[in-house]
């Protein structure tokens, strides 16, 4: 048989926990996807490394100090042009050759990159939940407008994308999204005031980044991932659900309306869902250890309790309300969560944050994209001034369960 001709692959966030399972895949496969550009936004030293591994032709490291470092320090190949800030990373994105772009970075901003690689015809593997969160009315219209394929690269819209996949979309009931709970799911409610940033950034069961790690003990992680479902799979709130289940083994469920319910199973690693997205529609062999039912498993689940998880209230809340509220949760989080682990404020002040950010701004639709970043721009500088503008009264009245 006639092999397939190699996808050409761009990583933005090569440097991250997704772009490490990534190169993982790469080693697996390197007989089917080639990496012709990578992405970082300062950490030059392993982006070098990668570049040399991967022989990779172009790459862009968002930070004018780190590139002026990597410069003085000649880390890089000769073959790879580097470059250096936003323009050249959305230049990037638009590289003739490339089949598809895997965004990894963390947080809002990867919105423009992926716009950028949508209006040239890219395919997107998308493991960034923000930026869906911030701009999923733009996405994917522009998406559709470019017939473009959005492959699901978080583990639970992966699963969901898997489970759903050749059925009438009448037919789907709800969409359940398993959750572990977090590291802090079985402490004791009256010590969570007292969660460092060092224990909030360990999870028991995924190797991750900082900041998904903490959204994931807060469960504000699931809620970005809720948002996150309602724009890729088309569900309103009411038909998107949440279950906690520890042992994260299954990644999602999709129920049907005669009451039968698909799920998608493998071990806690992100090289499943990656892997699934870059030889989409193809399959091969993993690069992982897959369940073995001879050995002994359990699978519990259980409903959140919503008073322990108040930023999960706070997105089901942000998505009913709609029009610009989703972006301003995401944005609230995003500064809260970057303020906890500064030390600047507490664990349990992260829904305030964002209680707070959601109450004070606007949150009318808007129709343009300059719009809505300015939208996000008001939207963290009210969740920076948190604590610090003598006007966070209210906050008790959205967030009655937490202790302060
Ligand atoms: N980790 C997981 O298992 C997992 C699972 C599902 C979904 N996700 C989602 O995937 C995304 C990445 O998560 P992660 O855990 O891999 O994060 P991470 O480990 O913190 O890595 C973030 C990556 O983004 C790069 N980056 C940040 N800002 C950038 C910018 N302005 N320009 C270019 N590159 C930039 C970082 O570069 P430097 O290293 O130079 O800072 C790093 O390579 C997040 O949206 C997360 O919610 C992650």
């Amino acid at each position: 048989m006639e092999s397939s001709p190699k996808k050409k692959l761009i990583l933005l966030g090569a440097t991250g926990s997704i772009g490490g399972s990534t190169l993982r895949v790469l080693r697996e496969h390197s007989d089917r996807i080639e990496l012709v550009g990578v992405a970082a936004n300062s950490n030059h030293a392993e982006l070098a490394t990668i570049c040399h591994e991967f022989k990779v032709p172009n790459a862009v490291l968002s930070d004018q100090s780190a590139y002026q470092a990597a410069e003085q320090a000649h880390s890089f190949p000769s073959e790879t042009q580097l470059s250096c800030g936003e323009t050249a990373l959305l230049e990037l994105c638009t590289l003739p050759e490339a089949d598809i772009v895997l965004i990894a970075v963390v947080g809002a901003c990867g919105l423009k990159p992926a716009l950028t690689a949508i209006e040239a015809g890219k395919d997107i593997a998308l493991a960034n939940k923000e930026l869906l969160v911030l701009g999923g009315a733009f996405v994917i219209e522009a998406a559709k407008r470019n017939h473009v394929r959005l492959l699901p690269t978080d583990s639970e819209h992966n699963a969901i994308f898997q489970c759903i996949e050749g059925h009438p979309r009448e037919h789907l009931d709800k969409l359940i999204l398993t959750a572990s709970g977090g590291q802090f799911r079985d402490r004791a409610a009256d010590t969570l005031a007292d969660v460092t940033p060092e224990e909030a950034t360990q999870h028991p069961n995924w190797s991750m980044g900082p900041k998904i790690t903490v959204d994931s003990a807060t469960m504000a992680n699931k809620g970005l991932e809720l948002i996150e479902a309602h724009w890729l799979f088309g569900l309103e709130p009411d038909r998107l659900e949440v279950v906690i289940h520890p042992q994260s083994i299954v990644h999602s469920f999709a129920q049907y309306i005669d009451g039968s319910i698909l799920a998608q199973l493998c071990p806690p690693s992100m090289t499943f869902a990656i892997q699934h997205c870059l030889l989409y529609p193809d399959r091969a062999s993993g690069t992982e250890k897959t369940l073995d039912f001879s050995e002994a498993m359990q699978l519990d689940f259980k409903a959140p309790d919503l008073d322990r998880y108040p930023c999960l209230l706070l997105a089901y809340e942000a998505m009913r309300t709609g029009g610009s509220s989703p972006a301003i949760y995401n944005a609230a989080n995003e500064i809260a969560v970057e303020r906890f682990l500064a030390k600047d404020i507490g664990y349990l002040e992260i829904p305030k944050v964002i209680a707070h950010t959601l109450q004070e701004t606007d949150a009318s639709a808007v129709d343009n994209l300059d719009a809505l970043l300015a939208v996000d721009a008001t939207a963290r500088q009210i969740a920076r001034n948190y604590g610090n503008d003598g006007n966070d009264g209210d906050v008790q009245h959205r967030t009655p369960n937490i202790e302060s």
